[in-house]
Protein backbone atom coordinates (compact mmCIF):
# COMPACT_ATOMS: atom_id res chain seq x y z
CA UNK A 1 0.00 0.00 0.00
CA UNK A 2 1.42 3.53 -0.81
CA UNK A 3 1.22 5.54 2.02
CA UNK A 4 -0.72 9.46 1.66
CA UNK A 5 1.30 11.92 3.24
CA UNK A 6 -1.42 13.76 6.10
CA UNK A 7 0.64 16.73 5.95
CA UNK A 8 1.63 19.20 3.86
CA UNK A 9 5.18 19.60 3.88
CA UNK A 10 5.92 23.26 4.78
CA UNK A 11 8.00 24.74 2.05
CA UNK A 12 11.80 23.94 2.48
CA UNK A 13 11.59 23.65 6.23
CA UNK A 14 14.46 20.74 7.49
CA UNK A 15 13.91 18.98 10.25
CA UNK A 16 14.56 20.34 13.70
CA UNK A 17 16.13 23.34 15.30
CA UNK A 18 19.66 24.22 14.33
CA UNK A 19 22.11 25.65 16.08
CA UNK A 20 25.41 28.16 15.89
CA UNK A 21 28.12 29.23 17.76
CA UNK A 22 29.99 32.00 16.97
CA UNK A 23 33.14 32.66 19.41
CA UNK A 24 34.01 36.13 18.23
CA UNK A 25 36.51 38.59 20.14
CA UNK A 26 34.16 40.55 21.71
CA UNK A 27 31.25 38.28 22.09
CA UNK A 28 30.25 34.47 21.98
CA UNK A 29 26.92 33.97 20.87
CA UNK A 30 24.72 31.25 20.44
CA UNK A 31 21.94 31.12 18.06
CA UNK A 32 18.84 28.78 17.69
CA UNK A 33 17.24 28.55 14.12
CA UNK A 34 13.87 27.22 13.50
CA UNK A 35 14.66 24.92 10.80
CA UNK A 36 17.22 25.58 7.77
CA UNK A 37 14.91 27.43 5.48
CA UNK A 38 15.04 30.86 3.89
CA UNK A 39 13.70 33.33 6.56
CA UNK A 40 14.51 30.54 9.88
CA UNK A 41 12.80 31.92 12.98
CA UNK A 42 15.03 32.34 16.03
CA UNK A 43 14.22 29.93 18.76
CA UNK A 44 16.71 31.53 20.91
CA UNK A 45 19.55 33.61 21.27
CA UNK A 46 22.18 34.44 23.88
CA UNK A 47 25.66 36.24 24.25
CA UNK A 48 27.97 37.12 27.31
CA UNK A 49 30.74 39.39 26.07
CA UNK A 50 33.58 37.35 26.91
CA UNK A 51 36.19 39.92 25.22
CA UNK A 52 38.43 37.22 23.79
CA UNK A 53 40.48 39.30 22.35
CA UNK A 54 40.63 41.86 24.73
CA UNK A 55 44.53 41.25 25.53
CA UNK A 56 45.15 40.15 22.47
CA UNK A 57 47.36 43.10 20.66
CA UNK A 58 49.49 43.65 23.88
CA UNK A 59 49.92 39.78 24.94
CA UNK A 60 49.29 37.83 21.54
CA UNK A 61 46.78 35.59 23.37
CA UNK A 62 43.64 34.86 24.48
CA UNK A 63 42.37 37.20 27.70
CA UNK A 64 42.95 34.10 30.37
CA UNK A 65 39.77 35.18 32.10
CA UNK A 66 37.92 35.35 29.17
CA UNK A 67 38.83 32.07 28.68
CA UNK A 68 37.47 30.92 31.25
CA UNK A 69 34.33 32.65 31.46
CA UNK A 70 34.04 31.76 27.35
CA UNK A 71 34.20 28.52 28.39
CA UNK A 72 31.51 28.07 31.12
CA UNK A 73 29.00 30.08 28.73
CA UNK A 74 29.79 27.58 25.88
CA UNK A 75 29.34 24.23 27.81
CA UNK A 76 25.93 26.37 28.49
CA UNK A 77 25.23 26.77 25.30
CA UNK A 78 25.89 23.08 24.42
CA UNK A 79 23.77 22.06 26.82
CA UNK A 80 21.16 23.81 25.70
CA UNK A 81 21.02 23.18 21.87
CA UNK A 82 20.87 19.57 22.93
CA UNK A 83 18.38 19.78 25.06
CA UNK A 84 16.45 22.18 22.39
CA UNK A 85 17.04 19.18 19.78
CA UNK A 86 19.00 21.00 17.74
CA UNK A 87 19.67 18.44 14.68
CA UNK A 88 23.01 20.13 13.96
CA UNK A 89 25.30 22.39 15.79
CA UNK A 90 28.34 24.34 14.02
CA UNK A 91 30.52 26.16 15.94
CA UNK A 92 33.06 28.64 14.40
CA UNK A 93 35.69 30.67 15.91
CA UNK A 94 37.18 33.78 14.50
CA UNK A 95 39.76 36.58 14.39
CA UNK A 96 40.82 36.67 18.15
CA UNK A 97 41.50 32.55 18.23
CA UNK A 98 42.70 32.54 14.82
CA UNK A 99 45.38 34.89 16.04
CA UNK A 100 46.35 34.07 19.31
CA UNK A 101 49.24 32.20 20.91
CA UNK A 102 46.90 29.70 22.57
CA UNK A 103 44.37 29.54 20.21
CA UNK A 104 44.91 25.61 19.42
CA UNK A 105 44.91 25.53 23.26
CA UNK A 106 41.15 26.96 23.54
CA UNK A 107 40.11 24.76 20.52
CA UNK A 108 41.55 21.27 22.31
CA UNK A 109 39.63 22.61 25.63
CA UNK A 110 36.19 22.90 23.37
CA UNK A 111 36.83 19.54 21.54
CA UNK A 112 37.42 17.91 25.08
CA UNK A 113 33.68 18.66 26.29
CA UNK A 114 32.38 17.96 22.71
CA UNK A 115 32.38 20.40 21.18
CA UNK A 116 34.06 20.83 17.52
CA UNK A 117 34.77 24.03 16.32
CA UNK A 118 36.24 25.27 12.93
CA UNK A 119 38.37 27.65 12.51
CA UNK A 120 37.64 30.55 10.47
CA UNK A 121 39.76 31.79 8.05
CA UNK A 122 39.83 35.81 7.46
CA UNK A 123 38.45 35.50 3.51
CA UNK A 124 36.27 33.34 4.91
CA UNK A 125 35.08 35.07 7.79
CA UNK A 126 34.47 37.89 4.85
CA UNK A 127 32.49 35.96 2.42
CA UNK A 128 30.52 34.65 5.74
CA UNK A 129 29.10 38.35 6.19
CA UNK A 130 28.44 38.73 2.56
CA UNK A 131 26.43 35.92 2.49
CA UNK A 132 24.27 37.09 5.66
CA UNK A 133 23.80 40.46 4.16
CA UNK A 134 22.38 38.56 0.84
CA UNK A 135 19.96 36.56 3.32
CA UNK A 136 18.44 39.71 4.33
CA UNK A 137 18.95 41.96 1.59
CA UNK A 138 18.89 39.84 -1.52
CA UNK A 139 19.17 42.92 -3.84
CA UNK A 140 22.39 44.38 -1.95
CA UNK A 141 25.00 45.85 -4.42
CA UNK A 142 28.09 47.34 -2.58
CA UNK A 143 30.63 46.48 -0.60
CA UNK A 144 29.71 44.42 3.08
CA UNK A 145 31.97 45.41 6.42
CA UNK A 146 31.68 43.04 9.49
CA UNK A 147 33.25 44.95 12.60
CA UNK A 148 33.91 42.81 14.82
CA UNK A 149 36.47 42.61 18.39
CA UNK A 150 40.15 41.57 16.43
CA UNK A 151 39.23 42.43 12.78
CA UNK A 152 37.41 44.28 10.14
CA UNK A 153 36.36 42.05 7.32
CA UNK A 154 35.06 43.35 3.57
CA UNK A 155 33.93 41.95 1.09
CA UNK A 156 31.94 42.67 -1.98
CA UNK A 157 28.10 41.49 -3.27
CA UNK A 158 26.46 42.26 -6.52
CA UNK A 159 23.82 40.10 -8.20
CA UNK A 160 23.66 37.78 -5.33
CA UNK A 161 26.93 36.67 -5.16
CA UNK A 162 30.03 37.16 -2.90
CA UNK A 163 32.71 38.33 -4.17
CA UNK A 164 36.52 38.00 -3.05
CA UNK A 165 36.87 38.94 0.37
CA UNK A 166 39.61 40.48 3.02
CA UNK A 167 40.37 40.66 6.57
CA UNK A 168 42.49 43.56 8.37
CA UNK A 169 43.35 43.74 11.83
CA UNK A 170 41.03 46.57 12.90
CA UNK A 171 38.23 44.96 15.54
CA UNK A 172 37.24 47.33 18.13
CA UNK A 173 39.61 45.54 20.88
CA UNK A 174 42.58 46.13 18.75
CA UNK A 175 41.88 49.95 17.81
CA UNK A 176 41.70 50.38 21.56
CA UNK A 177 44.99 48.82 22.30
CA UNK A 178 46.18 51.04 19.09
CA UNK A 179 47.49 53.46 22.22
CA UNK A 180 47.49 57.51 21.61
CA UNK A 181 46.35 57.73 17.89
CA UNK A 182 44.85 60.16 16.29
CA UNK A 183 42.25 60.28 13.30
CA UNK A 184 45.05 60.39 11.37
CA UNK A 185 47.39 57.59 12.68
CA UNK A 186 44.42 55.56 12.42
CA UNK A 187 44.16 56.39 9.47
CA UNK A 188 47.51 55.66 7.78
CA UNK A 189 47.25 52.39 9.23
CA UNK A 190 43.92 51.16 7.87
CA UNK A 191 45.20 53.01 3.91
CA UNK A 192 48.36 50.78 4.73
CA UNK A 193 46.56 47.39 5.95
CA UNK A 194 44.12 48.13 3.10
CA UNK A 195 46.54 48.36 0.82
CA UNK A 196 48.28 44.97 1.94
CA UNK A 197 45.22 43.25 1.25
CA UNK A 198 44.76 44.60 -2.00
CA UNK A 199 42.89 47.42 -2.52
CA UNK A 200 43.48 49.39 -5.72
CA UNK A 201 42.10 52.58 -4.32
CA UNK A 202 38.75 53.00 -5.80
CA UNK A 203 36.14 54.28 -4.34
CA UNK A 204 33.01 52.26 -3.80
CA UNK A 205 30.30 54.61 -4.73
CA UNK A 206 27.25 52.37 -4.11
CA UNK A 207 26.24 51.21 -0.48
CA UNK A 208 28.72 50.23 2.71
CA UNK A 209 26.63 47.50 4.11
CA UNK A 210 27.05 47.31 7.90
CA UNK A 211 27.70 44.40 10.22
CA UNK A 212 28.77 43.78 13.43
CA UNK A 213 27.21 44.32 17.17
CA UNK A 214 29.81 47.54 17.67
CA UNK A 215 28.57 48.94 14.24
CA UNK A 216 24.65 47.81 15.16
CA UNK A 217 24.90 49.79 18.11
CA UNK A 218 26.41 52.62 16.91
CA UNK A 219 23.70 52.77 14.69
CA UNK A 220 21.06 52.56 17.48
CA UNK A 221 22.68 55.41 18.74
CA UNK A 222 21.96 57.57 15.39
CA UNK A 223 18.69 55.95 15.60
CA UNK A 224 17.88 57.56 19.15
CA UNK A 225 20.03 60.80 18.46
CA UNK A 226 18.02 61.72 15.43
CA UNK A 227 14.72 60.80 16.55
CA UNK A 228 13.86 57.98 14.35
CA UNK A 229 10.57 56.85 14.29
CA UNK A 230 10.95 53.13 13.79
CA UNK A 231 12.44 51.24 16.28
CA UNK A 232 14.31 48.52 13.55
CA UNK A 233 17.01 48.46 12.74
CA UNK A 234 18.00 46.23 9.76
CA UNK A 235 18.23 47.96 6.68
CA UNK A 236 18.27 51.52 8.82
CA UNK A 237 20.18 53.60 6.30
CA UNK A 238 22.73 56.50 7.42
CA UNK A 239 23.94 58.95 5.24
CA UNK A 240 27.83 58.92 4.99
CA UNK A 241 28.35 62.31 6.47
CA UNK A 242 26.69 61.40 9.67
CA UNK A 243 30.10 58.96 10.76
CA UNK A 244 32.24 62.33 11.55
CA UNK A 245 29.05 63.59 13.38
CA UNK A 246 28.76 59.96 15.60
CA UNK A 247 32.31 60.53 16.34
CA UNK A 248 31.58 64.16 18.01
CA UNK A 249 28.61 63.22 19.36
CA UNK A 250 30.42 60.49 21.32
CA UNK A 251 32.92 62.47 22.39
CA UNK A 252 31.19 64.74 23.89
CA UNK A 253 28.31 62.30 25.53
CA UNK A 254 28.47 60.91 29.04
CA UNK A 255 28.47 57.66 28.20
CA UNK A 256 25.69 56.58 30.97
CA UNK A 257 24.37 58.67 28.42
CA UNK A 258 24.96 56.59 26.23
CA UNK A 259 23.48 53.85 27.33
CA UNK A 260 20.33 55.51 27.94
CA UNK A 261 19.66 57.23 24.50
CA UNK A 262 20.42 54.14 22.31
CA UNK A 263 19.43 51.45 24.87
CA UNK A 264 22.36 49.97 23.86
CA UNK A 265 24.33 47.20 26.57
CA UNK A 266 26.65 48.93 29.06
CA UNK A 267 29.38 46.16 27.71
CA UNK A 268 28.90 47.68 24.11
CA UNK A 269 29.55 51.76 25.02
CA UNK A 270 33.47 51.80 25.18
CA UNK A 271 33.90 50.26 21.97
CA UNK A 272 31.65 53.04 20.25
CA UNK A 273 34.29 55.77 19.96
CA UNK A 274 36.33 53.22 18.30
CA UNK A 275 33.74 52.10 16.25
CA UNK A 276 32.80 55.40 14.80
CA UNK A 277 36.53 56.29 14.43
CA UNK A 278 36.78 53.66 12.10
CA UNK A 279 33.57 54.11 10.24
CA UNK A 280 34.64 57.93 9.73
CA UNK A 281 37.94 57.00 8.38
CA UNK A 282 36.41 54.86 5.77
CA UNK A 283 33.65 56.89 4.46
CA UNK A 284 36.40 58.87 3.99
CA UNK A 285 38.51 56.38 2.03
CA UNK A 286 35.92 54.38 0.52
CA UNK A 287 33.54 56.59 -0.08
CA UNK A 288 30.37 54.91 0.19
CA UNK A 289 26.95 56.21 -1.48
CA UNK A 290 25.02 55.31 1.86
CA UNK A 291 25.43 53.05 5.06
CA UNK A 292 23.00 50.65 5.63
CA UNK A 293 22.73 48.64 8.19
CA UNK A 294 22.23 44.49 8.45
CA UNK A 295 21.17 42.61 10.89
CA UNK A 296 22.43 39.51 9.48
CA UNK A 297 25.81 38.74 9.42
CA UNK A 298 27.98 35.99 9.76
CA UNK A 299 25.87 33.41 11.68
CA UNK A 300 22.88 33.99 9.10
CA UNK A 301 25.43 33.94 6.36
CA UNK A 302 26.57 30.10 7.27
CA UNK A 303 22.98 29.29 7.62
CA UNK A 304 21.98 30.94 4.30
CA UNK A 305 25.14 29.47 2.50
CA UNK A 306 24.12 26.18 2.89
CA UNK A 307 20.72 26.06 1.64
CA UNK A 308 19.88 25.00 -1.54
CA UNK A 309 19.93 27.11 -4.61
CA UNK A 310 16.42 27.35 -5.13
CA UNK A 311 15.61 27.76 -1.54
CA UNK A 312 18.23 31.10 -1.52
CA UNK A 313 16.50 32.43 -4.55
CA UNK A 314 13.05 32.29 -2.81
CA UNK A 315 12.20 36.22 -1.39
CA UNK A 316 12.46 36.52 2.08
CA UNK A 317 10.08 39.28 2.63
CA UNK A 318 7.26 36.59 1.21
CA UNK A 319 8.50 33.52 3.01
CA UNK A 320 8.02 35.37 5.95
CA UNK A 321 4.70 37.12 5.66
CA UNK A 322 3.29 33.86 3.94
CA UNK A 323 4.11 32.16 7.35
CA UNK A 324 3.19 34.61 9.61
CA UNK A 325 -0.27 34.52 7.16
CA UNK A 326 -0.81 31.13 7.81
CA UNK A 327 -0.22 31.30 11.33
CA UNK A 328 -2.56 33.86 11.88
CA UNK A 329 -5.13 33.75 9.60
CA UNK A 330 -8.08 31.78 8.90
CA UNK A 331 -8.06 30.19 4.94
CA UNK A 332 -4.11 29.94 3.87
CA UNK A 333 -2.96 30.37 0.66
CA UNK A 334 -6.09 33.19 0.24
CA UNK A 335 -3.41 35.84 0.03
CA UNK A 336 -1.56 34.65 -3.35
CA UNK A 337 -5.19 34.46 -4.42
CA UNK A 338 -6.13 37.92 -2.87
CA UNK A 339 -2.68 39.59 -5.00
CA UNK A 340 -3.52 38.44 -7.93
CA UNK A 341 -7.42 39.74 -7.76
CA UNK A 342 -6.29 43.38 -6.73
CA UNK A 343 -2.85 43.59 -8.96
CA UNK A 344 -5.25 44.61 -12.29
CA UNK A 345 -5.28 48.07 -10.28
CA UNK A 346 -1.65 48.70 -9.94
CA UNK A 347 0.58 47.74 -13.01
CA UNK A 348 1.68 50.81 -13.50
CA UNK A 349 2.87 50.95 -10.36
CA UNK A 350 6.79 50.59 -9.21
CA UNK A 351 8.22 47.34 -9.55
CA UNK A 352 9.15 47.05 -6.05
CA UNK A 353 5.45 47.55 -5.00
CA UNK A 354 4.81 44.90 -6.28
CA UNK A 355 6.38 42.53 -3.56
CA UNK A 356 5.42 44.59 -0.77
CA UNK A 357 2.00 44.15 -1.95
CA UNK A 358 1.89 40.64 -2.30
CA UNK A 359 3.61 40.61 1.72
CA UNK A 360 0.38 42.68 2.44
CA UNK A 361 -2.11 40.35 0.83
CA UNK A 362 -0.45 37.42 2.87
CA UNK A 363 -0.84 39.24 5.68
CA UNK A 364 -4.62 40.21 4.92
CA UNK A 365 -6.42 37.88 7.56
CA UNK A 366 -3.79 38.44 10.46
CA UNK A 367 -6.41 40.63 12.28
CA UNK A 368 -8.90 38.61 12.37
CA UNK A 369 -7.54 36.51 15.53
CA UNK A 370 -7.23 39.87 17.34
CA UNK A 371 -10.19 41.61 19.37
CA UNK A 372 -12.73 43.17 16.50
CA UNK A 373 -11.90 46.74 18.05
CA UNK A 374 -8.40 46.00 17.47
CA UNK A 375 -7.94 44.59 14.03
CA UNK A 376 -6.61 47.68 12.29
CA UNK A 377 -4.07 47.95 15.13
CA UNK A 378 -3.28 44.18 15.13
CA UNK A 379 -2.52 44.08 11.57
CA UNK A 380 -0.57 47.88 11.65
CA UNK A 381 1.71 46.38 14.24
CA UNK A 382 2.80 43.14 12.91
CA UNK A 383 3.59 44.68 9.54
CA UNK A 384 5.33 47.43 11.29
CA UNK A 385 7.28 45.69 13.53
CA UNK A 386 7.38 42.60 12.51
CA UNK A 387 10.29 40.19 11.74
CA UNK A 388 10.63 41.05 8.40
CA UNK A 389 13.90 41.63 6.32
CA UNK A 390 14.52 42.20 2.49
CA UNK A 391 12.52 45.62 3.58
CA UNK A 392 13.44 49.22 4.50
CA UNK A 393 11.67 51.59 6.93
CA UNK A 394 9.33 52.81 3.68
CA UNK A 395 8.04 49.65 2.81
CA UNK A 396 7.59 48.88 6.24
CA UNK A 397 5.57 51.81 6.24
CA UNK A 398 3.58 50.81 3.34
CA UNK A 399 3.41 47.37 4.53
CA UNK A 400 1.57 49.05 7.99
CA UNK A 401 -0.65 51.51 6.29
CA UNK A 402 -1.73 49.01 3.91
CA UNK A 403 -2.90 46.42 6.27
CA UNK A 404 -4.27 49.48 9.04
CA UNK A 405 -7.13 50.77 6.08
CA UNK A 406 -7.92 46.91 5.14
CA UNK A 407 -8.81 46.10 8.71
CA UNK A 408 -11.14 49.66 8.42
CA UNK A 409 -8.16 51.63 10.37
CA UNK A 410 -9.18 55.80 9.95
CA UNK A 411 -6.59 57.78 8.34
CA UNK A 412 -2.63 58.21 8.62
CA UNK A 413 -0.66 56.46 12.04
CA UNK A 414 2.17 59.11 12.98
CA UNK A 415 4.55 56.34 12.21
CA UNK A 416 3.58 56.45 8.58
CA UNK A 417 3.38 59.92 7.97
CA UNK A 418 6.64 60.37 9.86
CA UNK A 419 8.21 57.68 6.97
CA UNK A 420 6.49 58.41 3.75
CA UNK A 421 4.96 61.28 1.88
CA UNK A 422 1.35 61.60 0.99
CA UNK A 423 1.62 60.37 -2.49
CA UNK A 424 3.53 56.82 -0.93
CA UNK A 425 0.72 56.67 2.01
CA UNK A 426 -2.40 57.24 -0.83
CA UNK A 427 -0.67 54.09 -2.77
CA UNK A 428 -0.62 52.03 0.33
CA UNK A 429 -4.11 53.24 1.72
CA UNK A 430 -5.51 51.90 -2.20
CA UNK A 431 -3.80 48.17 -1.78
CA UNK A 432 -5.53 48.28 1.66
CA UNK A 433 -9.06 49.56 0.67
CA UNK A 434 -8.76 46.94 -2.27
CA UNK A 435 -7.61 44.51 -0.18
CA UNK A 436 -10.97 45.09 2.02
CA UNK A 437 -13.17 45.16 -1.15
CA UNK A 438 -12.05 41.67 -1.66
CA UNK A 439 -11.74 40.20 1.81
CA UNK A 440 -15.46 41.56 2.43
CA UNK A 441 -16.73 40.45 -1.41
CA UNK A 442 -15.37 36.90 -0.42
CA UNK A 443 -15.46 36.42 2.97
CA UNK A 444 -11.62 35.19 2.91
CA UNK A 445 -12.58 32.15 1.04
CA UNK A 446 -11.61 31.31 -2.72
CA UNK A 447 -14.80 30.54 -4.71
CA UNK A 448 -15.84 34.65 -5.41
CA UNK A 449 -12.67 35.96 -6.19
CA UNK A 450 -11.72 32.77 -8.81
CA UNK A 451 -15.16 34.13 -10.28
CA UNK A 452 -15.11 37.77 -10.78
CA UNK A 453 -12.73 40.53 -11.61
CA UNK A 454 -11.58 44.03 -10.78
CA UNK A 455 -10.48 46.13 -13.39
CA UNK A 456 -10.02 49.91 -14.45
CA UNK A 457 -11.62 50.81 -17.34
CA UNK A 458 -11.70 54.43 -18.67
CA UNK A 459 -13.05 56.86 -15.80
CA UNK A 460 -14.70 53.59 -13.66
CA UNK A 461 -13.41 50.86 -11.00
CA UNK A 462 -15.43 47.87 -12.87
CA UNK A 463 -15.82 44.84 -10.52
CA UNK A 464 -17.55 42.04 -12.94
CA UNK A 465 -19.26 39.11 -10.99
CA UNK A 466 -20.42 35.84 -12.30
CA UNK A 467 -24.12 36.10 -12.98
CA UNK A 468 -24.42 33.54 -9.75
CA UNK A 469 -22.63 35.46 -7.28
CA UNK A 470 -24.49 38.96 -7.40
CA UNK A 471 -26.28 38.10 -4.22
CA UNK A 472 -22.74 38.78 -2.89
CA UNK A 473 -22.91 42.62 -4.12
CA UNK A 474 -24.30 43.28 -0.36
CA UNK A 475 -24.63 47.01 0.85
CA UNK A 476 -20.94 46.32 2.77
CA UNK A 477 -19.28 45.24 -0.19
CA UNK A 478 -21.01 48.24 -2.66
CA UNK A 479 -19.63 50.37 -0.18
CA UNK A 480 -16.12 49.26 0.27
CA UNK A 481 -16.28 49.06 -4.07
CA UNK A 482 -17.35 52.65 -3.85
CA UNK A 483 -14.44 53.83 -1.42
CA UNK A 484 -11.60 52.44 -3.87
CA UNK A 485 -13.45 53.72 -6.88
CA UNK A 486 -13.12 57.18 -5.43
CA UNK A 487 -9.92 56.77 -3.77
CA UNK A 488 -8.50 56.28 -7.41
CA UNK A 489 -10.79 58.80 -8.68
CA UNK A 490 -13.37 56.71 -10.24
CA UNK A 491 -16.82 55.36 -10.77
CA UNK A 492 -17.48 51.99 -9.38
CA UNK A 493 -19.41 50.28 -12.00
CA UNK A 494 -20.87 46.26 -11.46
CA UNK A 495 -21.37 44.21 -14.18
CA UNK A 496 -22.23 40.81 -14.37
CA UNK A 497 -22.17 38.05 -17.20
C1 LIG B 1 33.09 39.76 17.68
O1 LIG B 1 34.22 39.88 17.27
O2 LIG B 1 32.83 39.33 18.78
C2 LIG B 1 32.04 40.23 16.73
O3 LIG B 1 31.98 39.39 15.65
C3 LIG B 1 30.71 40.36 17.28
C4 LIG B 1 30.56 41.44 18.27
O4 LIG B 1 29.70 41.20 19.10
O5 LIG B 1 31.23 42.45 18.24
MG1 LIG C 1 32.66 38.32 14.36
Amino acid sequence: MTSIPFFRAATSRAQGPVGIIDIGSNSVRLVIYEGANRMPSILFNEKIMAGLGRGLAKSGALDPQAVERALVALARFKRLAEDMGAASLRTVATAAVRDASNGKDFIARLSAIGLPVELLPGHEEAALAGHGVLAAIPDADGLVGDLGGGSLELAPVADGEVGEGVSIPFGVLRIAAMKAHTARDLERAVVAALIKAGWTGAPVDRPFYLVGGSWRALARLHMALSSFPLPIIHQYQIDPGEAVRLVRSLSQLDPKRVKNVGGISSSRVPALPHAAQLLAVLVRLLKPSVLIVSAYGLREGLLHRSLPADVRAQDPLICAAREEGVRQGRFPEHGDLLDRWIAPLFHAAPADHARLRHAACLLADVGWRAHPEFRAERGFETAIHGHWVAIDAAGRGMLGQSLFTHFGGEGVPHIVSDLLDDETIAAARRWGLAMRLGQRLSGGVAGPLESSKLTIDGATLRLELAGGDVALYGEAVERRHRLLAESFGLKPTLTSN
